[in-house]
């Protein structure tokens, strides 16, 4: 199957794709989804194959208009439709209970809930309406890979599996969506952190808990189920580098010991101080949005030089950072 690239001008061709099953990837806020319609049992288990991904990892379904999301689940709390309000379309999935019969069952991997979101993405919501029923999403990687944040990652990882992919440019927020679940009888829970932070959403439905933080030790709520598995990896191995210039100058020397190839990725001024040193280099920015935002890509970037290891600057667990450290830690093998 020859993988074609839409744009905004040829998004009818995708849509009818989509209507008749295919698989198309689409472009979110967050990363790139691998799109089929939610409805369909067949289209559902395309996606699972296309992805390599265990059958027991359920989908989010994404939506252009809420009703697709209340129409379709047993009851709608009012704290989801305060959390819509505030927050979509953008980097937020709520866990609901769904109504038997509606969506495909593979997509919900045996639980009795259902995910939605609504990306914040022109082409996306277009290609939602134009579809006329909402489609599943996971990230458009192949299964373990980092996720894709660019047309070209989901094109080397998904050419030749799927019908196509829509062009919208690079992903802003780089990083998937705040998962809540709010099915919980002890209250709305955070299962995977993002870029709406726990405080932002206590500031509009009052305390809640975060069940998946990335200190070590921690335990990952298995309700969850992808948290559960190896991700976002590089097949060079990552060192985590906490701190400026200094520790990555004595992590460089020590790594260059070893007889060790180097790439780094950090924030610009800690890439310009010791660049001479290392083969390799993907200048992150200057924030922590940006870190999120480059995370990915760096990862895929440097993963094609062929280095022997990756160090990857670290940012504090705190605010958007936590989710910055979450996915990085998975994707690393070790943390200094
Ligand atoms: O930003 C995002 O959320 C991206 C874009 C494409 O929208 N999508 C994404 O999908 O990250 P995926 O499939 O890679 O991750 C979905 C996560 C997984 O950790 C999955 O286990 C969890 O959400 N999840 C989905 N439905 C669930 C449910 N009913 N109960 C518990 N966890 C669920
Ligand atoms: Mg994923």
């Amino acid at each position: 199957m020859e993988t074609q690239i839409f744009t905004k001008e040829n998004l009818d061709i995708a849509a009818k794709a989509l209507q008749q099953g295919e698989i198309v990837s689409f472009p979110t806020e967050t990363v790139y989804g691998l799109g089929a319609i939610a409805t369909s049992q067949e289209a559902v288990l395309k996606v699972f194959e296309a992805k390599g991904r265990p059958s027991d990892n359920p989908l989010i379904v994404h939506i252009s208009d809420i009703q697709q999301m209340t129409s379709t689940v047993e009851e709608v709390p009012e704290i989801a439709l305060t959390l819509a309000k505030a927050f979509w379309p953008g980097p937020l999935t709520m866990i609901l209970k769904a109504k038997p019969g509606i969506y495909a069952p593979a997509l919900s991997a045996g639980l009795p809930t259902v995910s939605f979101r609504m990306p914040n993405h022109p082409l996306t919501l277009e290609l939602i309406t134009k579809v006329g029923i909402p489609l599943v999403g996971p990230s458009a990687n192949l299964s373990t890979k980092p996720s894709p944040t660019k047309v070209q990652h989901v094109f080397e990882d998904m050419n030749g599996r799927i019908r196509g992919i829509v062009d919208g440019g690079s992903s802003t927020v780089g990083v998937e969506s705040t998962v809540i679940d709010l099915t919980n009888e002890e209250g709305p829970v955070i299962l995977r952190p993002g870029v709406i932070t726990k405080e932002q959403i206590e500031s509009v439905i009052g305390p809640i808990q975060s069940s998946v933080t990335t200190k070590t030790g921690e335990r990952e709520i298995p309700k969850s189920p992808g948290m559960k598995y190896r991700h976002y990896a590089p097949k060079t191995p990552v060192l985590v580098v906490e701190g400026a210039v200094e520790s990555f100058t004595k992590a460089i020397q020590e790594a260059q010991n070893n007889g060790k190839t180097v790439g780094i990725m950090a924030q610009n001024a800690i890439v310009d101080a010791v660049e001479s040193r290392v083969k390799g280099i993907y200048k992150m920015g200057t924030s922590v949005d940006d870190m999120n935002r480059s995370l990915f890509d760096a990862l895929r970037t440097l993963d094609h030089l062929e280095l022997d290891i990756i160090l990857a600057q670290g940012a504090p667990e705190e605010g958007v950072g936590i989710a910055y450290m979450n996915r990085l830690k998975k994707a690393a093998s070790t943390v200094l």
